[in-house]
């Protein structure tokens, strides 16, 4: 079961990864009220009936799990999204693509906490392979306002790889200043 709704587009970008995909685009959308969390792939995409059976728990991928034969990603996603007021929208299109949009609104009482945001980016860049990911995020509160973008092969070329511990330290240490930014410069503001 996903504690946060960051679990929920790590299980989207592990996703669009296993589903071959050269290039991912990953949203965060925060305001005072609302979180959006869209997730976009070039992968191999989905069927109408793919798609509906993706919904359904008592689906995956053969192959996917080695023991077992339900995929909880888009089940719990949905139904998260839906039962606190928010909405799930997919649409996929074989061999072309896949995109994923959520909604959650912040204000209800069953929806899970955001989680660690910066975390999050780190473990969606280390996915290993030679795919493409692009990173926005923005933050729009009446205390804060700001966003930032994050390119996987620029950051690769600037940490020397995503792979090993040091890399992913810098990696780590560079994103948290980024997202710290964005409340930053309200509080440098109001000083
Ligand atoms: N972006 C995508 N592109 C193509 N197929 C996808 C995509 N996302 C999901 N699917 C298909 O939908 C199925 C269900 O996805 P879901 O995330 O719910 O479960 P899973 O990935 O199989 O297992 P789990 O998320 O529990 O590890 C996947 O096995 C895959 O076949
Ligand atoms: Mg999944």
């Amino acid at each position: 079961m996903h504690a946060n709704i960051c679990d929920y587009l790590l299980d989207a970008v592990q996703n669009s990864i296993e589903a071959g995909a050269a290039s991912v685009k990953v949203d965060l959308q925060e305001t005072e009220d609302m979180l959006e969390v869209t997730v976009h792939d070039n992968g191999c995409g989905m069927s109408p009936e793919a798609l509906e059976a993706a919904k359904d728990p008592f689906t995956t991928s053969p192959g996917k799990h080695d023991h077992r034969k339900v995929g909880l990603g888009i089940p719990f996603m949905l139904q998260h999204a839906e039962t606190t007021g928010g909405m799930c929208d997919i649409t996929s299109v074989p061999q072309e693509g896949t995109t994923i949009r959520c909604t959650f609104p912040l204000d209800h009482v069953d929806t899970p906490p955001v989680g660690d945001v910066v975390s999050t980016w780190v473990s969606a860049l280390n996915y290993p392979g030679p795919h493409e990911m692009e990173i926005c995020r923005s933050l729009s509160t009446g205390e804060a306002h700001g966003c930032y973008r994050i390119v996987r092969s620029e950051l690769s070329e600037a940490a020397g790889g995503l792979e090993d511990a040091g890399a992913l330290a810098l990696v780590h240490a560079y994103i948290a200043s980024l997202e710290a930014s964005l409340t930053q410069h309200n509080e440098e503001k109001r000083s």
